[in-house]
C-alpha cells in the first residue's frame, strides 16, 4: 500500500488523543470523564453530565446554577429564524430540518465568530446546547402543522423540551415525571461516544476552522444514515415490520442470509463485542415508561423475543452480536409520544452535547492540524488527453 497505512472505516486508526470519553468494547464498559454511564444516566441529569462532559468535572453546586442559567438564557431563536423554517416542505422530515436549521445559526451569530477566543468558544457552546431542544420541537410542531411553542425556562431542560413538542396553546400542558425523566436518562445515554462517524464528521470539519453550528450541521448530516444514528428509527420500523413474535425466525433466517441485504436493525456495533452498557440502561428506562405509562406495546414482547432468539443463535453469538442503544430506545421513544421521525433529531439533540465538547477539546489542543487523510490511488495511470472528434 505504499507510504501510507491502509485502514478502510478507520477501524484501527486513532486520530486523536481525547480525555472525554473511555470504551472498552470487550468489557462493555463506558466512562464519561471517568465516571460509568449507568451511574450517569440513573444518578445525574442532562445539564449536570454535560458540565462534566464539556469542563472534566462534576459541577459544585453554585457552577451548576451558573451553568443552568448560561443555557436557560439561550433558550430562544431569533424571531428571523422562523422566516427560515417556513422554506421547507411542510412534510420535511426532521433532521432534514436540523441539518439546515443548524447550519442557518451561523449566519444569525456574528458576535462569536473568532473560534481561537475562549470567551466566544463558550457563548457558541451554551447557544448550541440552549437552542437544539428549540429547534427540534420546531422541526417537530412545523412537520404536524402546530404553531410553535417557546421555551419556558423555568422548567427543566428536557421537561421544556417536551412541552415545546406536545404543548398546544389551547391546553394547559401539565409535565409527567416519570416520562421528562426517562427521556433525561435517554439523553444522557446518547450525548458522547468518543469517535464515532458523526463526532469524527464534527472534529474534521471544525478542524478547517469552520463556524461551530456549521461544524455540528456536518455532525447532524452523517448521524442521519440508518447505521449510525437512523438505526433507532430503523430498528421500530423492523419491529412493526415484523410485528408478531411467529414471524421472529423469519427475519433471523433473513439477517444471515449473506444474499439478502437485511440486518437485524438495532444489532451489532463496530465496538462493543459483548455487550452495549447502554443497551441494558435503555431496556431497563424502557420498563420503567411501559409501566408508568400503563402501555402494552406488543412491539415490546417481539423485541424482548427478537434478542432472546439471537442471543442464543450460533451467528450472532460467533459474530458477537448484541442490541446496542437502538433496539429498545424506539420502543421507549414511541411510548413518550414521538413518531418515528422524530427519533435520530433527539439523538441529535443529545450528542450536540459531545459534539461540542469534542469540537473544543480538539481547538484547545496545541498541536491541532487540519483533519487531512491520505488514499490509495487505484485509477488510471498517466495518459495523454485525446480530444473529442478523436475519441
Ligand atoms: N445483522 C446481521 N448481521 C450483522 C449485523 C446485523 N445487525 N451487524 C453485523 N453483521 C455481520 C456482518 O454481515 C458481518 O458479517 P461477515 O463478517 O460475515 O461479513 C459481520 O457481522 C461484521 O459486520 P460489519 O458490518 O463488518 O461490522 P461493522 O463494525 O462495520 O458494523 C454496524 C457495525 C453497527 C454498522 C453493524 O453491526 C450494523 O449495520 N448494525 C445494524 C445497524 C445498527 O444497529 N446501527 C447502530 C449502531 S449503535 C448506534 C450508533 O453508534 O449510531
Amino acid at each position: 500500500t505504499g507510504k501510507f497505512t491502509f485502514d478502510p472505516g478507520y477501524t484501527s486508526t486513532a486520530s486523536c488523543e481525547s480525555k472525554i470519553t473511555f470504551i472498552d468494547g470487550d468489557e462493555g464498559i463506558l466512562l464519561y470523564r471517568g465516571f460509568p454511564i449507568d451511574e450517569l444516566a440513573e444518578q445525574s441529569d442532562f445539564i449536570e453530565t454535560a458540565y462534566l462532559l464539556l469542563h472534566g468535572e462534576l459541577p459544585s453546586m453554585s457552577e451548576l446554577k451558573n451553568f443552568r442559567s448560561n443555557i436557560t438564557y439561550h433558550t430562544m431563536v431569533h424571531e428571523h429564524f422562523k422566516g427560515f423554517m417556513d422554506g421547507f416542505r411542510r412534510d420535511a422530515h426532521p433532521m432534514a430540518v436540523m441539518c439546515g436549521a443548524v447550519g442557518a445559526l451561523s449566519a444569525f451569530y456574528h458576535d462569536s465568530t473568532d473560534i481561537s477566543n475562549p470567551d466566544h468558544r463558550e457563548i457558541s457552546t451554551h447557544r448550541m446546547i440552549a437552542k437544539m431542544p428549540t429547534i427540534a420541537a420546531m422541526a417537530y410542531k412545523y412537520n404536524i402543522g402546530q404553531p410553535f411553542i417557546h421555551p419556558l425556562n423555568d422548567l427543566h431542560y428536557t421537561e421544556n423540551f417536551l412541552r415545546m413538542c406536545f404543548a398546544v396553546p389551547a391546553e394547559e400542558w401539565k409535565i409527567n415525571k416519570v416520562c421528562a425523566g426517562a427521556l433525561d436518562k435517554i439523553f444522557i445515554l446518547h450525548m458522547d461516544h468518543e469517535q464515532n462517524a458523526s463526532t469524527s464528521t464534527v472534529r474534521l470539519a471544525g478542524s478547517s476552522g469552520a463556524n461551530p453550528f456549521a461544524a455540528i450541521a456536518a455532525g447532524i448530516a452523517c448521524l442521519w444514515g440508518p447505521a449510525h444514528g437512523g438505526a433507532n428509527e430503523a430498528a421500530l420500523r423492523m419491529l412493526m415490520q415484523i410485528g408478531t413474535v411467529d414471524k421472529i425466525p423469519e427475519y433471523i433466517a433473513r439477517a444471515k442470509d449473506k444474499s439478502d441485504p437485511f440486518r437485524l436493525m438495532g444489532f451489532g456495533h463496530r465496538v462493543y463485542k459483548n455487550f452495549d452498557p447502554r443497551a441494558k440502561v435503555m431496556k431497563k428506562a424502557c420498563h420503567e415508561v411501559l409501566e408508568a405509562l400503563d402501555i402494552k406495546d406488543p412491539l415490546f414482547d417481539v423485541a424482548k423475543e427478537l434478542e432472546r432468539i439471537a442471543l442464543e443463535d450460533e451467528y450472532f453469538v460467533e459474530k458477537k452480536l448484541y442490541p446496542n442503544i437502538d433496539f429498545y430506545s424506539g420502543i421507549t421513544l414511541r411510548a413518550l409520544g414521538f413518531p418515528t421521525e422524530m427519533f435520530t433529531a433527539l439523538f441529535a439533540l443529545a450528542r450536540t452535547v459531545g459534539w461540542i465538547a469534542q469540537w473544543s477539546e480538539m481547538l484547545e489542543d496545541p498541536n491541532q492540524k487540519i483533519g487531512r487523510p491520505r488514499q490509495i490511488y487505484t485509477g488510471a495511470a498517466k495518459r495523454s488527453f485525446v480530444p473529442l472528434a478523436q475519441r
